[in-house]
């Protein structure tokens, strides 16, 4: 899509016909609109069609979750997730979980060992960020096989291309996956509300700050919020980046050497192969001009994140992968309000991954480039990343 985003930089908003979104490219557009109060997230200002699209991807039946919500809503679940979780400053509740992820990491390369081709995504990448958002959750050990036969399903309804001539059979078994998944969190918080432990349910549920509890309702469209945002974009973070290092020998190596490079090259990874390539749910509730372009009240607005990402006009050389640039700025975590919730998760996740991966895969070599990619303009990733490798050490 890289070329296609240089041609459209030439237009930094473009706006085809009536009802189509008004497409903005250029970083400076963007990062000023993701702090805009008058570019709402509320699905409920969404045009019909808008809605209908928006409704058939995330139908989860819940309350919306704070993704989708202005301020003050908002903001007031946010900060009781924040209480919950530690605010991206102060990332309390994963420190303590670094251990934890290399446990997990170390675990999911052992199984790596018997073959000498390996899909990175589905041995790999896959299970591991549903595993931490479990332990996050506080989802006990027992139940993970469980919780994890439901949440596969529903993410992958979420995908357009598994939603495009979906079978009924399909359709029927991730609706119903659905209801197990929400009826289990219900119970698990009903225990935590009784019973509190040191997770972030027990805590979503209890709502230490001054703002109070979430609702039921609220605790768990929060909940499913934080499995839905931290799944496949973890996901292809890891395999985007691991892609990106074979075809960087000299930083795998690199990385080999010193794995605290793990922390520059991840930064690198989101503005160079962000994995929320787009953000096409915002609408503008107030007549706005952009860059002497007047945007009427109600038109959806697409903020081209990946687009902004390699702008010349902010980024030098903004073709090149170079972890060691002295700016490693980026829009991967959109930012404003909304700036990713997870991004201390995220990024702990993607370093520890990506260098216990250049550390333990001996002579790794890309069997497929470019490997097959899910058919999602929004998230971007390979479908499968086959890996030769000499063996696992
Ligand atoms: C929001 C990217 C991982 C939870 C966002 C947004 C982006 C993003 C671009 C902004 C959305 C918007 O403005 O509409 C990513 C990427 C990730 C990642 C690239 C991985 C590499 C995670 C993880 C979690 C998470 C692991 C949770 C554990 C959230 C939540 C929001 C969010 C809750 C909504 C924040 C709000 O509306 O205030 N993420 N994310 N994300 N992300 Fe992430």
């Amino acid at each position: 899509p890289y070329p296609l985003y240089a041609e459209l930089r030439r237009t930094p908003v473009l706006h085809e016909e009536d009802d189509d979104p008004y497409v903005i490219s250029s970083y400076w557009d963007i990062e000023s609109l993701l702090h805009d109060p008058r570019i709402s997230s509320d699905a409920t200002n969404l045009t019909a069609a808008g809605a209908d699209e928006l409704n058939q991807a995330e139908n989860t039946g819940l309350p919306p979750s704070f993704i989708r919500l202005d301020p003050p809503e908002h903001d007031r679940l946010r900060r009781i997730a924040n209480s919950a979780f530690g605010p991206p400053h102060k990332p309390r509740r994963i420190d303590g979980m670094r251990g934890e992820l290399h446990g997990i990491v170390a675990g999911l390369i052992d199984g790596l060992a018997s073959g000498t081709e390996i899909d990175l995504v589905d041995q790999f990448a896959y299970p591991f960020p549903v595993t931490v958002i479990c332990r996050l959750l506080g989802v006990p050990r027992e139940d993970e096989p469980r919780f994890r036969s439901w949440v596969d399903p529903v993410v992958a309804s979420l995908d357009p291309e598994t939603r495009q001539g979906a079978d009924p059979d399909f359709v029927r078994k991730a609706q119903e996956a659905r209801t197990q998944l929400g009826m289990y969190l219900a119970g698990l918080v009903e225990e935590r509300i009784k019973d509190p432990r040191d997770d972030m349910l027990s805590d979503l549920a209890a709502g230490k700050g001054p703002d109070g509890a979430m609702t039921m309702m609220e605790v768990l469209s929060t909940a499913v919020l934080l499995l839905i945002a931290g799944h496949e974009t973890t996901v292809n973070l890891i395999t985007n980046g691991m892609l990106t290092l074979l075809r960087h020998p000299e930083y795998l190596q690199r990385l080999r050497e010193e794995p605290e490079l793990a922390v520059n090259i991840v930064e690198e990874l989101l503005r160079y192969e962000p994995p929320v390539q787009l953000l096409p749910q915002r609408t503008c509730i107030t007549d706005i001009e952009v860059r002497g372009v007047p945007i009427p009240k109600g038109s959806r607005i697409w903020l081209m994140l990946a687009a902004g990402n390699r702008d010349p006009e902010r980024f030098k050389d903004p073709e090149r992968f170079d972890p060691d640039r002295d700016d490693l700025q980026h829009l991967g975590f959109g930012s404003g309000i909304h700036a990713c919730f997870g991004a201390p998760l995220a990024r702990l996740e993607a370093q520890i991954a990506l260098a216990e991966l250049a550390r333990r895969l001996e002579n790794p070599r890309l069997v497929a480039d470019p490997p097959p990619y899910r058919p999602n303009a929004v998230l971007r990733g390979p479908r499968h990343l086959p890996v030769a490798v000499d063996g696992v050490l």
